[in-house]
């Protein structure tokens, strides 16, 4: 797959795009030398509407925090449920050496990207470039966020408002370190009616499309 294969997402439907509001993500940077690197992440979190933001945290002496730390960019690539796409998650969370390339081990493909220096990952579906906004360092974490800067999905996967097609998508998440290996599907969609009748209710209430996206 080649960057011809991705459609770019306008400003104002980001967020749609980066749903559910918690991903399963590979994570590629650039160390200052601009060797591509990529790792996995559990704990990636959209944490603003708009502007749109995305959050992780990542150890201190990983090379996703040096990266980020000396080149102030990311870019987050969202894996679907799919067990080939699962398995080469599983391969750029592994521990290798400063300045090897995951995406070679993992047989993964680098499409370059809109706005920053890490590549996009062709063979996954929605991506998502980030500059960073600000770190925290606490215990031997570093908690990045980042502002995005330009998002590109594979054609076919948002409807022409850019609601995601759950069918098409079929988002993934990351079952924890506790559950070594496993991943659960995180595109199952069910609407919850409202049961509360206050006045706060009908003030945050959205209008969905019809597809109930
Ligand atoms: C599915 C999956 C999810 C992961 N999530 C996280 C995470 O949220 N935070 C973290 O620090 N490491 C996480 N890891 C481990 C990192 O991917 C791993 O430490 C990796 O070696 C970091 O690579 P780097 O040194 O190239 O940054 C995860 C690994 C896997 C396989």
């Amino acid at each position: 797959m080649t960057a011809a294969h991705k459609i770019d997402i306008p400003e104002e439907q980001w967020d749609r795009v980066f749903a559910p509001s918690s991903c399963l993500a590979t994570i590629t940077t650039i160390d200052s030398d601009g060797r591509v690197n990529a790792a996995s992440f559990g704990t990636c979190t959209r944490v603003c509407h708009d502007p749109v933001y995305i959050a992780f945290t990542v150890g201190v002496v990983k090379d996703t925090a040096n990266n980020v730390l000396s080149t102030g960019e990311f870019v987050v690539n969202l894996p679907a449920w799919d067990k080939r796409q699962l398995e080469q998650v599983r391969v750029t969370g592994l521990s290798f050496e400063p300045g090897v390339n995951e995406l070679e081990k993992a047989g993964l493909t680098a499409v370059p990207s809109r706005l920053v220096r890490p590549p996009r990952i062709a063979d996954f579906g929605r991506h998502f470039e980030c500059e960073v906004a600000w770190t925290q360092s606490w215990l031997h974490r570093l908690m990045v966020c980042g502002k995005v800067v330009a998002v590109s999905c594979t054609a076919g996967l948002v409807d022409p408002d850019g609601y995601v097609l759950w069918d098409k998508v079929k988002s993934a998440h990351y079952c924890g370190a506790p559950y070594h290996g496993n991943f659960v599907a995180a595109y199952e969609v069910m609407g919850a009616d409202m049961v509360y009748n206050g006045p706060e209710a009908t003030a945050g209430e959205r209008t969905l499309p019809a597809s109930g996206s």
